[in-house]
C-alpha cells in the first residue's frame, strides 16, 4: 500500500493568517492542516485581538486549524491552552523554532531547545493543569544540531502528539541548506512522531525528501506554499505540471487576497506594501517576468499596481 502523505501549512507570522488561508482555500486544495502563526504574550496575560480574530471559527470555515503559542512560561502556556480550548480547539502547538535574537535571548523559540529542564517543568505543569493536546515545532538547536538530542528524553515522558522539525539550527536563521543528516539523527533518536519541515518548494524536492525519509508521512510547507499555491495539489496529484488555466486561477486568487487586505488596511500604500511582501515569494515562480516584477515593486498607487500585475501575468502567459 502506498503511504498517505499529509501536508501541513507551516505558519508564517504576517503571511499565513486567516485572510491568506481563506483565499487559498477558495481556489486551491491539497493542504490538510494549517498551523496558525504563534500567539505571543508581551508581558500581559491576555490574548491580543489580532490573534483572537485569526482563530475564531467564523474566520476559518472549512479549514483544519491548529493554534500555536510561543512562550517560555508555563502560566502563559496554560492561559493560551485554556483560551484555545474555549474556542473548541483540542491541540496547541508549541514553537521552539523561532531563531530571532529578540526571542532566543529571552529563552524562547529555538533558544529553549538547549534547556531540557525548563521544557520539562513547563510540559509537566501544562499536562497537569489542562487537557490540551500538545504538539511541538522545533529547530534542531540554536547553536548546534545536537541540542535537540538532549531534549528528546524529556519529551518521551509526555504524550506529545507530534514534533515538526525545521531541519536547521537557530543561528543559521534561514541561511544555508537544511541539514538532512541532522534530521536523520532526530529520526534515529526518538520514538516521537516527527514531521519534516524545510525548503520544500517544488514537487521534485518533495519527492527527493519522501525517498530520503521513507518513515515520514507529514510534511510542512512554509515559504513554498506562499510562493506557489499550486504546490500542494501538484504534490498530491503527483504531477510536475501546472493546470492549463494557471494564470487565470492565480489572478483570481491574487485579487481575492488583495480585496481582503484592502478591507483590512488603511491607505493604498499599506495594501501595496502587504501585497509586495507576498510578491517576494510569488516572484520565485514567475521567472520569465523578472523585469516586470522589478517595476511592480516600485508602484505607489492602486492603478499602477493593477497595471504592473497585469504585465507580470501577461508576460507569463506569452512565455507559456
Ligand atoms: C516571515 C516568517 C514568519 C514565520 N513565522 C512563524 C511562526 O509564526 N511560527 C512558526 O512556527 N514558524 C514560523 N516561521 C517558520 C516557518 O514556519 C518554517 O518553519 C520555515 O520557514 C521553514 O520552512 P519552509 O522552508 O517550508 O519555509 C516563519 C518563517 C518566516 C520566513
Amino acid at each position: 500500500m502506498t503511504m498517505q502523505h499529509r501536508l501541513i501549512s507551516s505558519p508564517l507570522q504576517g503571511f499565513t493568517t486567516f485572510r491568506f488561508r481563506n483565499a487559498f482555500h477558495q481556489f486551491f486544495d491539497g493542504m490538510d492542516i494549517f498551523y496558525a502563526p504563534y500567539i505571543r504574550f508581551n508581558g500581559k496575560m491576555e490574548i491580543k485581538s489580532v490573534y483572537q480574530r485569526d482563530l475564531l471559527a467564523k474566520n476559518n470555515t472549512g479549514l483544519t486549524i491548529i493554534p500555536q503559542v510561543m512562550t517560555c512560561s508555563a502560566d502563559e502556556f496554560i492561559f493560551a491552552a485554556n483560551y484555545v480550548l474555549s474556542l473548541g480547539y483540542k491541540e496547541l502547538n508549541w514553537n521552539l523554532g523561532c531563531p530571532y535574537p529578540m526571542v532566543t535571548n529571552r529563552g524562547m523559540g529555538s533558544g529553549l531547545i538547549a534547556n531540557p529542564d525548563k521544557i520539562d517543568r513547563i510540559l509537566d505543569r501544562v499536562h497537569t493543569a489542562t487537557d490540551i493536546i500538545v504538539s511541538m515545532k522545533m529547530r534542531m538547536g540554536y547553536d548546534h544540531r545536537d541540542e535537540i538530542l538532549g531534549a528528546f528524553p524529556i519529551l518521551e515522558k509526555y504524550p506529545i502528539k507530534s514534533i515538526g522539525i525545521h531541519a536547521r539550527i537557530g543561528k543559521q536563521l534561514y541561511k544555508g541548506g537544511v541539514d538532512l543528516e541532522g534530521f536523520q539523527q532526530c529520526i534515529d533518536n526518538t520514538s516521537q512522531k516527527l514531521y519534516f519541515n524545510g525548503d520544500i518548494t517544488t514537487v521534485t524536492r518533495f519527492e527527493e525528501m519522501t525517498n530520503r525519509f521513507p518513515s515520514i508521512d507529514h510534511w510542512m510547507l512554509g515559504r513554498g506554499l506562499i510562493a506557489d499555491p499550486f504546490l500542494p495539489s501538484m504534490i498530491k496529484n503527483k504531477t510536475h505540471d501546472y493546470p492549463e488555466n494557471r494564470i487565470e486561477v492565480f489572478s483570481k486568487y491574487h485579487d481575492t487576497l488583495f480585496t481582503a487586505f484592502e478591507q483590512k488596511l488603511t491607505g493604498e500604500k499599506a495594501v501595496i506594501r502587504k501585497m509586495l511582501s507576498y510578491w517576494e515569494y510569488f516572484a520565485t515562480t514567475f521567472p520569465n517576468a523578472k523585469r516586470e516584477i522589478k517595476k511592480l515593486t516600485k508602484v505607489k498607487t492602486f492603478e499602477d499596481y493593477d497595471e504592473a500585475v497585469k504585465r507580470v501575468l501577461d508576460c507569463e502567459v506569452e512565455m507559456a
